[in-house]
């Protein structure tokens, strides 16, 4: 075919999928809007703003481009006088005259620049996937009604692997999911999948771990890898690796040898070999999520040798794939006397140094388990020559299910900006983290994934925002939770002005609220046994004591909390410059009981005793519900009606839960303190021992 007529073929070609994109799917079923469209809801965008887009380079990952910009219903073209150029240098005459080359190889591999250049906007990387991550960066200004007329926007990810953590079974059940059934397991059809990976890719997600950390040697089959590389292809256009979790002792259960042991050369051959033949499927395969030791799961201790023998020999099984091992931090092996804060440092700490260069410790925030509160994981400043990349739980275990509005960035952005003191004031997780600190080349963050087959994939509408604000912090974790609250509003919900400032400053308070009625003043793990949905302090049935609330909160009759200086356990020493915490005056009071057994007239920095500042803590709680339900009932207006009704709804939900959450807990603490409730917070509705009867329903 001639140049000119293979031109005139393309026109065809875009015409008709501008008219099949544009119109096609607004023929005869329109919805209402259930929340599917998660942020990707274009309806609302001022699409005069932009003339035609010209989409310059051929390849899957351009027609993902296509597609999104069609959908947006904004003109796609691709001659070089349209008034947006998609495109990198070998592929676009324009980009190329700009002579960018370098810079644009300075921004790194899923990096974009973003200008306007006389009156065209040009958006430009060196790969597909960085352009992929520029235009969606441009609907984002699109839809949140940023000005375009002077854009100067050079982006690169401040985190190399932005992944997201599916717990998900063989069974397509999901551990600790809310929100329905797994998006792949037990379902055969890959729709949905196009668009979890478009959402991910929206916010520079760049890695999904498939199955559940609690593995099962069947994920390793040849009948799961072909699944999973199916998966990987779905994935590869938007610039999502696949990973897996494997069990550690798949050479005995599937390779029928007679130990999983990390040195001995058959058990080696086998995991090189099971290495070999996912790659063989799955060219790009990311790697492994290790859960080893840990909640009896299987692992190198089990033959006597190190976390740091079983993690390299993964490693090394990898390495010539270019795989990473993500070996987790979550180990706590139960000794007499000890705290379960301290023991993945102990455990873990003594290894720095020791593991192969492409393994990360994966290491939850916290110390003890995703908590509502917790300080940071000591770890983090503690290993200078091991890269750490922080695991947070999307998912809410701990927090009220896909029942409670809680914007979590704040809590995520309250550990980021934490101050390790490693090297000083200011050296802050996020510095550890993002390989500023201690420069170490391979860096990331896991996400524990709230999604699901659920309609709205969250459970809630309101928890997609908490989706949406890990892949953004993943992207760069000093972003405000303010400007991703406000991103995601103008999004997903209304552009309405007074609504905007309204639902953010709702979501900026909540994880104040939430941590106030459920576990005030560095409380933790108050939860009933189990299921974590609603509250048991008193509980003490679990076989293993750090299982149960009373060896968490140990009250009694001269206090509360948990001494962890050194006149308790002493794991406060874990910490650089530990007397910020031990030291009494210079506690937060929001750690107070986390780090100190204290008496019940302790008096705090208002002026009030411990008692009556906890009990007004649990009231402001359920003070800020109700307040949040009067509002959220004043923008009926200006929501469409579907999602406002289910938001309403679950507002009551965590009304009812919040006022049992009070009840329950200073009901039974009250035994201890032997005190009658300070004004201002009202009387229980039920007795302790309804309480006590039956777990809270969700
Ligand atoms: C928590 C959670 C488990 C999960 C574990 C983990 O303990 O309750 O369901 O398996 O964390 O992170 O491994």
């Amino acid at each position: 075919m001639s140049r000119k007529k293979a031109q005139k073929a393309q026109k065809i070609y875009l015409y008709a999928l501008n008219f099949f994109v544009l119109f096609v799917p607004f023929c005869g079923h329109v919805k209402a809007d259930d929340g599917s469209r998660l942020w990707l809801r274009y309806d609302q965008l001022p699409s005069r703003r932009v003339g035609s887009i010209a989409v310059q380079g051929q390849s899957a990952t351009f027609d993902v481009i296509r597609r999104e910009l069609l959908g947006a219903g904004i003109v796609v073209g691709n001659s070089d006088d349209a008034s947006v150029v998609i495109g990198l240098p070998q592929t676009s005459t324009l980009i190329h005259k700009l002579g960018w080359e370098a810079e644009l190889k300075n921004l790194g591999p899923e990096g974009f620049r973003i200008r306007t250049i006389r009156n065209v906007i040009v958006i430009a990387s060196t790969t597909d996937i960085g352009t992929l991550y520029g235009t969606f960066h441009f609907l984002r200004l699109l839809q949140t009604e940023q000005p375009i007329d002077r854009l100067q926007i050079d982006q690169t990810p401040r985190l190399k692997l932005r992944l997201l953590n599916h717990w998900d079974n063989l069974d397509g059940s999901i551990e600790r999911g809310y929100a329905g059934k797994s998006l792949w397991m037990g379902v055969d059809d890959n729709r949905r999948l196009l668009d979890y990976a478009r959402a991910n890719a929206s916010i520079g997600i760049n890695g999904s771990v498939v199955n559940n950390v609690n593995a099962n040697s069947e994920f390793l089959t040849a009948k799961y890898l072909k699944k999973f590389a199916a998966i990987a292809d779905v994935f590869r256009p938007f610039g999502i690796r696949v990973y897996l979790s494997p069990r550690f002792s798949a050479p005995i259960e599937l390779g029928k040898l007679p130990t999983a042991d990390p040195l001995d050369p058959a058990v080696i051959e086998w995991w090189k070999q099971k290495v070999d033949e996912i790659y063989k499927l799955i060219p790009d395969f990311g790697g492994f999520l290790v859960k080893a030791n840990s909640e009896g799961q299987p692992g190198p201790r089990t033959y006597n040798r190190t976390h740091a023998d079983g993690a390299n020999m993964l490693a090394a099984a990898l390495a010539p794939h270019q795989g990473i091992v993500m070996w987790r931090a979550f180990v706590y092996d139960m000794k007499p006397g000890y705290d379960r804060a301290g023991a993945a440092y102990e455990n873990l700490q003594p290894f720095d140094g020791k593991f192969a260069p492409n393994v990360l410790l994966q290491v939850k925030n916290g110390p003890i388990d995703f908590q509502p509160r917790e300080p940071f994981h000591p770890l983090f400043g503690a290993m200078p020559r091991t890269p750490v990349m922080p695991e947070l739980q999307i998912t809410q275990e701990y927090l009220g299910f896909d029942n409670h509005f809680v914007f979590l960035a704040s809590m995520w952005r309250e550990f980021l900006d934490s101050d390790t003191y490693a090297h000083g004031r200011g050296s802050t997780v996020a510095k550890v983290v993002d390989g500023e600190l201690y420069r170490q080349r391979l860096t990331g963050i896991a996400g524990v994934a709230n999604t699901g087959s659920d309609t709205n994939w969250t459970g809630y509408d309101l928890l997609q925002a908490n989706w949406y604000a890990f892949g953004r912090l993943a992207w760069d974790p000093q972003l405000s939770s303010e400007q991703i609250a406000t991103e995601w509003t103008k999004m997903t919900l209304t552009h309405d002005a007074r609504a905007v400032t309204t639902i953010v400053r709702l979501m900026l308070e909540s994880y104040e609220a939430v941590v106030n009625y459920m576990t005030p003043l560095g409380l933790h793990h108050l939860f009933w046994g189990g299921h974590h949905y609603g509250p048991a302090p008193w509980w003490d049935m679990e076989k293993r004591d750090d299982w149960n609330p009373v060896y968490y909160h140990k009250a009694d009759a001269f206090g509360i909390g948990f001494d962890r200086t050194k006149t308790g356990s002493d794991t406060v020493s874990q910490y650089h410059l530990p007397q910020r915490f031990s030291d009494l005056q210079q506690c937060p009071e929001k750690f107070l009981l986390w780090f100190h057994h204290v008496p019940w007239n302790y008096k705090m920095k208002s002026g009030r005793t411990l008692w009556d500042e906890m009990a007004l803590h649990y009231q402001s709680g359920v003070d800020w519900v109700r307040s949040t339900r009067a509002t959220w009932a004043t923008l009926s207006g200006v929501i469409d009606p579907e999602r406002h009704a289910a938001i309403s709804k679950k507002l009551a939900i965590q009304e009812r839960d919040a006022v049992w959450w009070r009840d329950a807990c200073l009901l039974y603490f009250q035994t201890f303190a032997k005190q009658p409730l300070p004004r201002g917070v009202e009387p229980p509705a039920k007795t302790l021992s309804e309480y006590k009867e039956r777990a809270l329903e969700w």
